[in-house]
This record gives C-alpha cells, sequence and structure tokens, in this order.
C-alpha cells in the first residue's frame, strides 16, 4: 500500500516582496545542517506545481497539457517530518489537498549526485526538487515543438522555486548538468518520464 504523507496548507500572504527576492537571489551551493521546515517544502512544491486561484497550476504550460512531475529526495534528517527517501508530488485542485507519495524509502541523494557528475551542492544538500516530463503529453497536440516547450516550463518551475527560496529565507541552485539515463535511474523514473532538472535546496551555509 502506498504511503501518503499530507502537506501543510499553503498560506498565500507573506514572505518577501517580489522585487527584493528578485534582487536578492543568487545560486546558493553550500547549506547549513539543519533540517529544512515542512512548511517551507510545502511552500517550494506548491510554487512548482500547485494549483492556483484560476484552477490552473502556478506555473505555465503550454495549451494546459501539463507535461512535468515534480520529485523531492529527501536526506537524512534534511526535512522536518519526514524520513529520508524519494517522494512525488500530488496536489487535487477539488479538495485543495496536496501531499507526498513515498517511491522510495532511502535516501538517493548520493545516486542523484552521482549522475550530477559528483557536483558537491547536490551531494550535501538537504533535500533537492526533481523535475521530470512526459513529452508525450505535450507532443500528443505540438508534435516535435514539445521538445521546447517541455524545457521552457522547466524553466519556469525553476524560477518559481528560487524565488520562493529567496522568499522564505533558504537557497536553491539550478542544475543542468547531468548524466539523463543515469539520473532517471536514481529518480526510479518509469519508463517514457525524462529529467529536466534538479534543484538543490537548503538554509544557505553562513561562515
Ligand atoms: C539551465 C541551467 C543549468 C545550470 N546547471 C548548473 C549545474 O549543473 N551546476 C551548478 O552548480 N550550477 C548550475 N546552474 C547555475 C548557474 O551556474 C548560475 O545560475 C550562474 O552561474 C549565475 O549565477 P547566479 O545564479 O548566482 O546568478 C545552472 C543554471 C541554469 C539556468
Amino acid at each position: 500500500m502506498s504511503v501518503v504523507i499530507p502537506l501543510p496548507d499553503i498560506s498565500y500572504a507573506g514572505g518577501l516582496d517580489l522585487k527584493s527576492a528578485i534582487y536578492e537571489r543568487y545560486s546558493v551551493r553550500r547549506y547549513e545542517r539543519r533540517p529544512i521546515a515542512l512548511n517551507a517544502v510545502a511552500n517550494f512544491l506548491w510554487s512548482a506545481q500547485g494549483y492556483i486561484r484560476s484552477g490552473k497550476r502556478a506555473v505555465p504550460s503550454a495549451g494546459a497539457t501539463y507535461p512535468l512531475q515534480i520529485l523531492l529526495a529527501v536526506a537524512e534528517n534534511g526535512v522536518e517530518g519526514l524520513s529520508s527517501g524519494l517522494y512525488q508530488y500530488s496536489h487535487h485542485y477539488d479538495a485543495d489537498r496536496h501531499s507526498l507519495e513515498l517511491l522510495h524509502d532511502q535516501s538517493v541523494i548520493a545516486e542523484v549526485a552521482e549522475a550530477c557528475f559528483g557536483q558537491s551542492c547536490v551531494k550535501d544538500a538537504m533535500a533537492l526538487i526533481a523535475v521530470a516530463a512526459d513529452n508525450s503529453k505535450t507532443a500528443k497536440r505540438y508534435g516535435e515543438r514539445a521538445e521546447r516547450y517541455v524545457a521552457m516550463e522547466a524553466g519556469h518551475v525553476g524560477q518559481n522555486v528560487s524565488l520562493m527560496a529567496v522568499s522564505l529565507g533558504l537557497g536553491a541552485v539550478m542544475v543542468g548538468a547531468f548524466k539523463d539515463d543515469e539520473l532517471a535511474r536514481a529518480l526510479r523514473l518509469p519508463e517514457g518520464l525524462r529529467p529536466y532538472y534538479v534543484i538543490p535546496i537548503g538554509y544557505p551555509y553562513s561562515e
């Protein structure tokens, strides 16, 4: 039976204003060994693919085909109240409920880091968000153009997540340098899903 973990509700108010968040953003590659608050993780995931007032998602999608899937990999003691492992994010619009489904009950972060050429920002992440896509959803409507559209959509997720990080006092870095097949294996992606982004997150390390 699958393990489903409900996430805290999102408060749509508060946080740093947008202009300040844009101004303050930078790639954060070193993190404090402090677990990320579950509430912050809920905000990150919502900004990546949650529902908004219009009934659509927090990021635009070509023809509303929504090919993206969001995964969360958690290190040992990486997130308050979550065991280390690999999770899939889902948001049910009808009930305004969002949750994580456990896919794998051991940390995959070392494997993901290997697939990302051993980058230390991935290896040392307290948690990371991975963006994967089923291009066929977009290709049904847009054919070869889908390749480009899906990459553009992943970029929207990356930007929302980076600005959300600043807004919450956390840091993130976009990682695009990885071996596709190896990363797909590390993320336990089923046939048909391809990885697009790895986004390590954590509280910025200060000397
Ligand atoms: C598509 C893309 C891929 C990237 N891949 C990596 C990566 O694999 N590793 C890394 O450390 N940074 C990566 N970055 C972050 C860039 O190095 C960083 O954004 C750039 O140096 C500018 O610095 P800033 O983000 O602090 O403004 C990537 C950024 C983008 C947009």
